[in-house]
């Protein structure tokens, strides 16, 4: 017989997020329609920086609290209309609940109620449903074949709109390949990260970190990042390129000048003293020298969110050598990754589900991708908080890889950690392998 989990209550309220900015966080009650018994949900919603341009609206205040950043209006959608709206349906029924925040929003990118108000919600049910049927939310978001543990993409060196440096390319990761397990991925990052430290303070250079938790010093340019990560494995005792390889998140739409139609790079200018840009050729060209220089498996927003022909010459030139994942290019949204699949544009999508607003069509993006041959690569925002719902959302779609910053910072190590708990609690049936055998 079909089980009914009611919900009985729902309540948001205004919460803080890793850099000190509010945020929504939802409480859901479901109440059993058998036996009466009662289950709660509760889930809070990251926010980014470098935000994509065709992202679901998060919703503020613009209000002089929190310097216009409350989410006070949000919070209130919570508490009246999504309340109104999903009293009284069934918890355990995801899609309908989300097709309904939809509806109840009624526009093409959550602008009404806010996409922090519907993902809140969105979430929250998931882990309500997911405790009243006594099972961990990754198994009851990825049902009997979830196993596959993800391999961490992890930020070790922060630049961009995450810190104050004068590194231009946002993120710089290393991924354990090798490792035999994903607890033994996280040892060896955790290492790499620490000997990264010392390099850094025998330089002279500043060990302060940035929002994922990654270093923050100044250097003159990827080249020498580049150089000090790699000395950072080889230092752990570990092979670049085998044990390690690296990834990148350019975050190049935040580099884009629509008026030059150029590439700027400040930090870069500024430690050389002359006005460093690139166009489009060129900064395909730049990859293909880093490439070949150093070993980089994956590039993250090479280009800017719209230059969809660049994207194009960018995958025809490098998408057999490297995995390029769209993220600001995809937003998490089917219809940008359908038309993306369809000019064979990029070969990974990069998964935030407060881009899109609930967990149903964060889970149809990933479904798309899947059947289509690119790979996924679930991950935080660089405001985040200690909710650790993508850490089972990987493990549930058995994605493959996952983006959660640096081994510091608590709202980043949460996700490891809950990664941790999860492979032991699969025991003998977590599988963990290197994702990118096919490129
Ligand atoms: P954001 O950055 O959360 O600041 O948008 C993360 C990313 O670009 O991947
Ligand atoms: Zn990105």
């Amino acid at each position: 017989m079909k089980r009914y989990m009611q919900i009985t209550n729902v309540r948001g309220r205004e919460v803080l997020d890793s850099r000190g900015n509010p945020t929504v966080e939802a409480e859901i009650v479901l109440t059993d329609t058998m036996t009466g018994e009662r289950y709660a949900g509760r889930a809070s919603v990251p926010s980014g920086a470098s935000t994509g341009r065709f992202e679901a609206v998060e919703l503020r205040d613009g209000e002089t609290r929190y310097f216009g950043l409350g989410v006070k209006k949000a919070v209130n959608n919570v508490n009246t209309k999504i309340k109104d709206a999903v009293t009284g349906r069934n918890g355990l029924n995801q899609v309908e609940i989300d097709r309904i925040l939809m509806e109840t929003d009624g526009t093409d990118n959550k602008g009404s109620l806010g996409a922090n108000a519907t993902l809140a919600v969105s979430m929250a049910v998931a882990r309500a449903a997911a405790c009243s049927l006594h099972i961990p939310l990754y198994q009851y978001l990825g049902g009997a074949y979830t196993r596959l543990m993800p391999v961490p993409m992890m930020n070790i060196l922060n630049g961009g709109r995450h810190a104050a440096n004068t590194v231009d390319f946002q993120e710089f990761m290393i991924m354990p390949v090798q490792a035999e397990s994903f607890s033994d991925g996280l040892r060896i990052c955790a290492e790499i990260y620490h000997f990264l430290k010392k390099l850094l303070e025998e330089k002279g250079l500043s060990t302060g970190i940035g929002d994922e938790g990654g270093f923050a010093p100044d250097l003159p340019d990827a080249r020498a990042v580049l150089d000090l990560i790699v000395a950072a494995v080889e230092k752990s005792n570990y092979f670049p390129g085998q044990d390690i390889k690296i990834a990148l998140d350019a975050a190049s739409s935040e580099l884009y000048n629509e008026k030059t139609g150029m590439y700027h790079f400040p930090g870069e200018s500024a430690l050389k003293g002359g006005e460093v840009v690139r166009d489009t050729a060129e900064m395909i060209a730049y990859y293909e020298e880093l490439i070949s220089d150093y070993p980089i498996l994956s590039i993250e927003d090479g280009l800017a969110e719209d230059d969809w022909d660049g994207w194009k010459l960018l995958t025809d030139r490098l998408g057999e050598k490297v995995q390029l994942v769209g993220d600001d290019l995809f937003v998490t949204n089917t219809k940008r990754l359908d038309a993306g699949i369809k000019l064979h544009v990029a070969n990974a999508i990069l998964v935030k589900v407060n881009q899109i607003g609930t967990v149903s069509e964060a889970m149809e993006a990933i479904e798309t991708a899947q059947k289509n041959g690119y790979k996924t690569v679930i991950s935080h925002r660089s405001g985040e908080t200690e909710d650790t719902f993508i850490a089972d959302l990987a493990v549930a779609v058995n994605a493959g890889q996952i983006k959660t910053g640096a081994p510091c910072r608590g709202e980043r190590v949460a996700k490891y950690n809950r990664l941790v708990r999860i492979e032991e609690e699969l025991g003998t049936v977590a599988a963990y392998k290197e994702p990118f055998n096919k490129i």
